[in-house]
């Protein structure tokens, strides 16, 4: 569901039509986002889970503009961050640090001691090694830090790509479920690090619920275990993955996934005060931005429609990567072709199979393959939906592209978020100095 849609003909981003932006000078390509889409989908998952008063730490290596991360703020919602870079601009935000959970498999002494000090919610504990360093550098700083251990669950979901799965065993997240329950009991007692709870992500996104409850099961066994021995655990950070729409602008049904979720954490929350913490990012992100391309040129290829754009890998790559699917579409197209929804595979007569490819001299620089579109001719503005999610935040400046602007709507105001880069840009920081 998204703020994204066709009035009078042309493709609008809520009150604005898209085609006005690149006319007011705004050059292409760039990300364009929804605020009101973006609250609605915040909204939306919160009140789905609402029965379990869960925290909802918005995924920062979703999407990650200060920005955006200050409208979720606005709303509630803490922040999911994996880096010190991650935490810098988190601190930017209006973002309430106690709410922020910090996870990664690799974080630097630097990185440690700044979530430490900044006191943020909870750091998630990915190894053993990693336990002791943190035990170590609070010591020294003498300053409590709250922790949840991250189990590896031994749980995989077969439809995610091979490249989003994180909770099967020999992955490199976290910590072996069947050495979690010795580490917590002989760790429980440290005066500094403070073992709160369990935390686990397997992996995004995720197709079923189902998966979800294979690992609840998981964590809420090792606390009863634990609490055999005293060793009380109240908070569970059940991550992120969950889905967006990719394929279609329908409403998916967050009551229906949430539900059985829901069935078994409320009995934990109700009778014994456990606290549940939700790191969603696409499911909040994805649908919130497009990013706005122009054909450059139209050929053949042997049999063959190439459209080529002048975006490409270097701002979404997603497609490259994981062979991933994006809705695309002309933000002006004949009036045959306009669309009152997006469904993919579109049902209309008259369009053209083609290549969508980008500039960059790779061959793995395509949006899409053997696409049916209406015909693109050069000039024409491209729509490539759902990137609002993993698409700025993975952009690069390869071929020596500047990395584009994000722009945000809302209702009929238009920000600009992020300015795009300049040449400039692209050398500053190539200084030649003798070390
Ligand atoms: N929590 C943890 C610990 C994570 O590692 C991730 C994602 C999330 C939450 C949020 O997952 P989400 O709700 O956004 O699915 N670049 C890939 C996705 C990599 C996800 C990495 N971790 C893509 O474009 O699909």
């Amino acid at each position: 569901m998204d703020l994204f849609q066709y009035k009078n003909g042309i493709l609008h981003c809520e009150d604005i039509a898209v085609d006005s932006l690149p006319e007011r000078g705004l050059p292409t390509p760039f990300y364009l986002y929804s605020a009101n889409t973006l609250r609605l989908h915040y909204k939306k998952i919160y009140s789905a889970f609402e029965k379990l008063d869960p925290t909802l730490c918005f995924s920062v290596k979703s999407c990650n503009n200060v920005h955006l991360l200050n409208e979720l703020a606005a709303l509630g919602a803490g922040m999911d961050i994996v880096s010190g870079g991650e935490l810098f601009v988190v601190k930017q935000s209006n973002a309430d640090l106690s709410k922020v959970v910090f996870a990664g498999v690799g974080k630097s002494d630097e990185e440690i001691k700044e979530a430490i000090t900044s006191e943020v919610g909870y750091i998630n504990i990915e190894s053993e090694q990693e336990l002791a360093r943190v035990q170590e550098l609070a010591g020294e700083l003498k300053r409590e830090v709250n922790v949840l251990i991250r189990i590896l669950p031994d749980i995989l979901d077969e439809k995610t790509n091979e490249k989003t799965r994180t909770g099967y065993k020999g992955a490199k997240f976290g910590i072996d479920y069947a050495n979690v329950e010795t580490l917590i009991e002989e760790n429980a007692d440290h005066p500094y690090v403070k073992i709160r709870g369990l935390h686990c992500h397997i992996g995004s996104p995720i197709s079923s619920y189902t998966f979800y409850e294979e690992c609840i099961h998981k964590m809420v066994e090792l606390t009863k275990a634990l609490k055999q021995k005293n060793i009380i655990l109240k908070v569970l950070n059940i991550g992120g993955g969950f889905p967006a729409n990719y394929m279609d602008n329908d409403n998916f049904s967050w009551e229906s996934f949430a539900g059985p979720i829901i069935s078994l954490l409320e009995p934990y929350v109700k009778n014994e005060g456990f606290k549940i913490i939700l790191e969603p990012g696409r499911s909040i992100s994805a649908n919130t931005a497009i990013l706005v391309t122009k054909v450059l040129y139209v050929k053949q290829s042997g049999e063959k429609h190439i459209a080529i754009l002048d975006g490409g890998m270097t701002e979404l790559i997603r497609p490259a990567m994981y062979n991933a699917f994006h809705f695309i579409w002309p933000v002006k197209p004949e009036p045959q072709h306009i669309l009152t929804n997006r469904n993919y595979p579109v049902e209309q007569d008259g369009l053209t199979n083609y290549d969508v490819v980008g500039p960059i001299c790779e061959s793995s620089d395509y949006f899409a393959k053997e696409r049916p579109l209406p015909t693109l001719r050069q000039g024409d503005y491209v729509a490539v939906f759902t990137t609002g999610a993993y698409g700025m935040v993975m952009s690069s400046n390869y071929n020596l592209h500047v990395r584009p602007a994000e722009i945000m709507v809302d209702k009929d105001k238009v920000y600009i978020i992020r300015e795009r880069e300049t040449q400039d840009d692209l050398v500053r920081k190539m200084i030649r100095h003798e070390l």
